[in-house]
Formats: C-alpha cells, sequence, structure tokens
C-alpha cells in the first residue's frame, strides 16, 4: 500500500488524557496554513461500528467488556476505516488520525491470553497501512487523570491501568523506534506541537528522498 501512496499517514497515540485532540488541532492548524491538503480523524471512528464501541464504553463498568469483543470491535472500525483513508491517501491528502493499531497492541495487550492475536491481527492491518510517523505523547497516568478530571470518565481512564498500557506504549516505541517518536507530553502544547511537527518534517522529508532513489 505504501509504495502507491502520495498523501502523508500519521498517527497520534497515547493514553487517555496525553494531548492528542490538542495536538492534532495545533498539526492541523500547521498543514492549514501550509496549505497541505489533509484530513483529520480518529479512532474509535464516527462510523456505525465507532459509534457503537463508543456508547458500549460509556456503558460498561470495569472489566466488563471482554477484551476479545474490544479487539474485535476496534479492528472491525479500523479495517473500514482504513479503507477510507486510503482513498485520500492515494488522492496526496495527509490523514492525520487519532489512534490506530498502536493504541489495539496497548490498551487490548493487557490481555496476556490474547496477546497472539492481538498482534497477528495488528500485522494484518498493518499490511494494509502502516503510518509513516507515530508520535506517542508520553505521561504519568497521575498528571493525565488530572488532566481529564472533570470529564466523564470510562473504566479506562484509571491508573493501575493506565500504567500499564503506558509500559506497553513505551514498550512498542522501543521496538520501532525509526516510526515511534515519544514526546514528552507534560510540556508546554505548543512546545509539544513544535516537536511533533519537526519529527512530522523530518520523516516526510526521509521518505521524499527515499522515493527519489
Ligand atoms: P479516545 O478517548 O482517544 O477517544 O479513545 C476512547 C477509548 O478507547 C480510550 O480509552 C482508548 C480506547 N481504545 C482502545 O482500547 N483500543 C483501541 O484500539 C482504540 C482505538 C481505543
Amino acid at each position: 500500500m505504501i509504495g502507491s501512496q502520495k498523501g502523508f499517514f500519521v498517527t497520534l497515540e497515547g493514553i487517555d488524557g496525553s494531548g492528542k485532540s490538542t495536538l492534532a488541532k495545533n498539526i492541523q492548524f500547521y498543514l492549514q496554513k501550509k496549505n497541505i491538503p489533509h484530513r483529520l480523524t480518529a479512532e474509535p471512528t464516527q462510523n456505525d461500528i465507532g459509534k457503537l464501541i463508543r456508547r458500549m464504553l460509556k456503558q460498561s463498568k470495569q472489566d466488563s467488556l471482554h477484551s476479545l469483543t474490544e479487539l474485535f470491535l476496534f479492528s472491525a472500525d479500523r479495517t473500514l476505516h482504513i479503507q477510507e483513508m486510503i482513498q485520500f491517501l492515494n488522492q496526496g491528502i495527509w490523514v492525520i488520525c487519532d489512534r490506530f493499531i498502536d493504541s489495539t497492541l496497548a490498551y487490548q495487550g493487557r490481555d496476556e491470553k490474547l496477546l497472539k492475536i492481538v498482534y497477528t491481527i495488528g500485522e494484518v492491518l498493518f499490511d494494509l497501512l502502516k503510518p509513516n510517523i507515530t508520535i506517542l505523547l508520553d505521561i504519568e497516568p497521575e498528571h493525565s487523570l488530572h488532566r481529564i478530571d472533570g470529564r466523564e470518565k470510562d473504566f479506562y481512564e484509571q491508573i493501575t491501568y493506565l500504567r500499564q498500557v503506558r509500559e506497553r506504549y513505551l514498550e512498542q516505541a522501543m521496538d520501532e523506534k525509526s516510526r515511534i517518536k515519544v514526546i514528552n507530553g507534560n510540556q508546554h502544547p505548543e512546545t509539544v506541537a513544535d516537536l511533533a511537527i519537526r519529527a512530522i518534517n523530518e520523516a516526510q522529508g526521509q521518505l521524499i528522498s527515499a522515493r527519489r532513489i
């Protein structure tokens, strides 16, 4: 897929309250200024399955949703979303996606028994579409929970749980250093945006050079 892709695919990752939404808006602002055609999107999506997921997450108590149910719902939503995003990318449109496959590896990967299937599905989906760059906003759960205090909390937004998710994200970043750029999410949003945009531009420069060879 990546070979025929003309646009640039950026994903944003991090635990709940890490500042992804603010970063997404700041990146969008930058792309608008540069007149770069782009789409800002997110998972769970605004499509039918995405809406169902959000409803179920709101209704569920801790651990009442089986992790296998979550895995299949998030993956079904993503499979449809990938098809949409590929269409944009093939037209040369940049896609900025708030959460993608790394979210499932980090969140649903918490269940040791599911690890194999979580990674197998992840590989199949990455084969369809892989981010050119992933920005991982790293923040301690204590800080992120402080930020989302006041927002409605679902069971994900709990501290021990988020610690495990954060660890898994950081492990992924160690495994895929060239794709996943870790940025300290405790900094001022403008600093975070500057660092992210610099990393994105660098990755895009490398892609352009690679295509010329
Ligand atoms: P959001 O708060 O970024 O909109 O995401 C909603 C919740 O869904 C968040 O707690 C993370 C969780 N999630 C997963 O567990 N697996 C996934 O694959 C995705 C996309 C989200």
